[in-house]
Formats: C-alpha cells, structure tokens, sequence
C-alpha cells in the first residue's frame, strides 16, 4: 500500500471479527515500531504484546472506551530509566508517540483495525495497568493500541484544513 493511502485509510477501528492477529503481522508491527525517531535516539519504550485473552481482558477493563472486541492490544510503554535526563526527560512521550503511529500505519498497511486508546497522562489507569501489566515505577504505559480484523472496511477520510497551516516564507 502506498504510503499515501495508508494515512487516510487509518481510522480507529472499533469492531474485529473473531479472527486471530498472526504471530507474523505482530512481528512486522514491532519492526515499524522501532523504525520511529527519537530524541538522541535513546528508544525509551518497551512494548507488551497481549495474546493472552484472560490477561487482554483485564487490560481493556482498566480504560473507559476500549470493549470493542479486539483480539490482541500492544501496550506502549515508556521507560524512565532509557528516558534523556533533566528537561529532556518527557521526550519519551514524542518517542513513543512516533512508534504508535508507526504501528497504526503498518497495522493498515496488513489490512489490520487498530485504536489507540490513550493512558498517559491519568494516573489512576497508569497504576492499574502497571499491576496488570507487572510493570515497573519507571515504566509509564502511554497508551494500549487495539488491534484485530475489522468488521467493515475503514472509511477513508480527508481531514485536511487550509487555515491551519501557516505557510511563512
Ligand atoms: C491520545 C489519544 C487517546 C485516544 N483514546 C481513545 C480511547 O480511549 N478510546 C477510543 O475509542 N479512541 C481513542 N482515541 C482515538 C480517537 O478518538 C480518534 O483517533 C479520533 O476520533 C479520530 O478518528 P480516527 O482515528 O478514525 O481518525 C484516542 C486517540 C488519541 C490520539
């Protein structure tokens, strides 16, 4: 798929057939995840991959809007202890930011639905994934990407507005 149609076909899926994410696309998903930029490229992420239904469960119970049916989610965490130091330190959320996008274009280039459902900053889901998760204090989850095989082909959407660019020359 053209790179092009990979950003406008990219649209939060909220409904997955049964059908199991491969092994495989998993394996392509990590690879465009670490294929991101950051900052002095420090790589301040860790990611968990849940399969385990049971575990995925109790995961989706710690946010608000994520019982959509998916069958695996990618936990994107950052890890304070790989994080730059002083001012520079929350660059991590850039840096796992940019992985995320990364996983959500390569999960609709293999025909995958994804969601990112977002965690970081409120703390409350932080804590509670952290227990589910076995994480450490230093490792803050920034967001649970849903993933699975949509029900419906992802409309495809133009979101582009003139007004908001600023064209200085
Ligand atoms: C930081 C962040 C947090 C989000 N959290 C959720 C969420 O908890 N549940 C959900 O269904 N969608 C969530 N979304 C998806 C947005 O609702 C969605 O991207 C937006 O409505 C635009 O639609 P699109 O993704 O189809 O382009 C989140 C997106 C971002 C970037």
């Amino acid at each position: 798929m053209e790179l092009k149609d990979a950003l406008l076909k990219r649209r939060s899926c909220r409904k997955y057939t049964e059908e199991l994410v491969s092994d495989e696309d998993i394996n392509e998903l990590m690879h465009a995840a670490m294929s991101g930029p950051s900052a002095m490229n420090k790589k301040p992420w860790d990611f968990y991959v849940v399969q385990n239904q049971d575990i995925l469960k109790k995961v989706i119970k710690c946010l608000l809007f994520a019982n959509y049916g998916a069958k695996v989610a990618i936990i994107v965490v950052g890890n304070l202890h790989r994080a730059l130091p002083f001012d520079m330190k929350e660059f991590w959320i850039q840096d796992c930011s940019a992985a995320t996008e990364n996983i959500l274009l390569r999960a609709t280039d293999l025909g995958l639905g994804s969601c990112w459902c977002g965690v970081y900053p409120r703390k409350g889901t932080i804590a509670k994934l952290q227990e589910v998760l076995g994480l450490k204090e230093k490792q803050i989850p920034l967001n649970v990407i849903l993933l699975g095989h949509p029900k419906n082909e992802p409309e495809e959407r133009e979101q582009y507005e003139e007004k908001r660019v600023h064209i200085i020359k």
